[in-house]
């Protein structure tokens, strides 16, 4: 059956580097193999000069109601100076926070191509491919009690609490014991337990899922100071590394910094699978709008892209069709073409929409 799609193309190069991905999903369409109901919508500060909200109500309900969303990006100078709660990525906080997106889904997968781009030696990030997957809806972002108080002596204290619960470890772990079997079936917990409690809940709880409902995949710990020297260290040791929102946030930049340019670097969020057996997902480029390339047709749309293939492997479980992709992507920037973001010598300068030509004549060649 089809698969309903919720587009978003968001503000700033969200519009520019969509039109290109369309263009993919139109490939796919034609295919056949898989059909796509496309529905596109306003999110960020596009809505709010047609609605004055940064996401309509509308727009959530079908958000709720499609099999994914892809979104663009959202943002810009000219919303910057609205009140907090009506700011463009209000809009995103909206989508993920009714979606209830948990699991934070951020691959760091280096091409070869690129691999003079990587702060590290060749050898380390060659053929790199791991996923990070970070808890995004709770620990100590969302923990109580916080908040600054005044002490009797006249020092003040500022306190965040780190919260987590068996439902909620268990949920993400789940995900990424997921995740790994449509990988290389191994998946390394992060967390410290050396030093906090819900280090330890997490760690006992991880091992205990495994041990009922993922035996086939092979788990191990590692605390999260060892784990940020051994992603520069050696960061091919690892398939998928599953952890908290603060060691993930930190983790997952660590992480995207071995591949290179945020025009690359795709993501995922997923929640819960629903009544019907579908988990609710949002697929973007971690980038944002770029208000300094806008409207110039010099945005690099692949992260986009790779947003999209990683929306076919994780939620129409159509891995043959998102190599494709990354087999396309592989294939162009081994032809030396290249956006102004990852422009190496000796290479050629396209466009945005000419990166979406080269791509859609590198998979019409596959
Ligand atoms: P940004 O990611 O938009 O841009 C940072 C730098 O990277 C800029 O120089 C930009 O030109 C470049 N860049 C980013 N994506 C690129 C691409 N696909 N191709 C080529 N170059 C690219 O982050 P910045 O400048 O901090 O924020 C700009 C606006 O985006 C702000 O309004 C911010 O709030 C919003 N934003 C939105 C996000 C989202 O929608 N998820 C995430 C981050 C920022
Ligand atoms: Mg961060």
């Amino acid at each position: 059956s089809n698969k309903k799609l919720l587009v978003l193309p968001g503000d700033g190069i969200g519009p520019e580097v969509m039109r290109e991905v369309r263009r993919v999903v139109d490939w796919f369409d034609k295919r056949q193999a898989v059909r796509f109901d496309l529905e596109e919508d306003l999110v960020g500060g596009a809505a709010i000069d047609a609605h004055g909200v940064p996401l309509a109500d509308a727009t959530m309900e079908k958000a709720m109601n499609v099999d994914a969303v892809l979104l663009g990006a959202v943002g810009g100078p000219q919303w910057d100076s609205l009140d907090f709660n009506i700011k463009p990525e209000r809009g995103l906080l909206r989508l993920r926070k009714e979606m209830e997106l948990f699991a934070n889904l951020r691959p760091a997968l280096c091409f070869d191509a690129l691999v003079d781009a990587s702060t590290l030696k060749p050898e380390i990030v060659s053929g790199l491919d791991i996923m990070i997957v970070r808890e995004l809806t709770g620990g100590v972002y969302f923990g109580e009690p916080r908040g600054i108080e005044e002490l009797p002596s006249g020092e003040r204290r500022g306190i965040n609490t780190q919260v987590y619960t068996t439902s909620e470890i268990k949920r993400v772990a789940a995900v990424a014991f997921d995740l790994a079997r449509k990988r290389d079936n191994r998946v390394c917990s992060v967390e410290k337990a050396n030093v906090m409690e819900s280090g330890v809940l997490w760690r006992d709880e991880v091992t205990k899922l495994h041990d009922a409902e993922f035996k086939d995949v092979e788990l191990s710990h590692m605390y999260a100071d060892n784990c940020s020297m051994q992603l520069v260290r050696a960061p091919k040791q690892f398939d998928v590394i599953v952890t908290d929102n603060l060691f993930g946030d930190m983790l997952s930049d660590t992480a995207a910094m071995l591949t290179g340019s945020l025009g690359m670097l795709p993501s995922a969020s997923l929640g819960d699978i629903d009544e019907t057996g579908r988990r609710k997902a949002m697929y973007e480029p971690v980038h944002g709008s770029a208000p300094d390339i806008a409207g110039e047709d010099k945005a690099n749309p692949l992260a986009t892209l790779l947003s999209f293939a990683m929306m076919l492997r994780y939620s129409f479980d159509l891995g043959e069709d998102a190599d494709l992709i990354e087999t396309a992507v592989k294939n162009v920037l081994n032809e030396g073409k290249r956006t102004g973001d990852i422009v190496a010598p000796g290479a050629t300068m396209v466009s945005t929409t000419g990166m979406g030509d080269a791509v859609l004549s590198a998979l019409d060649h596959l």
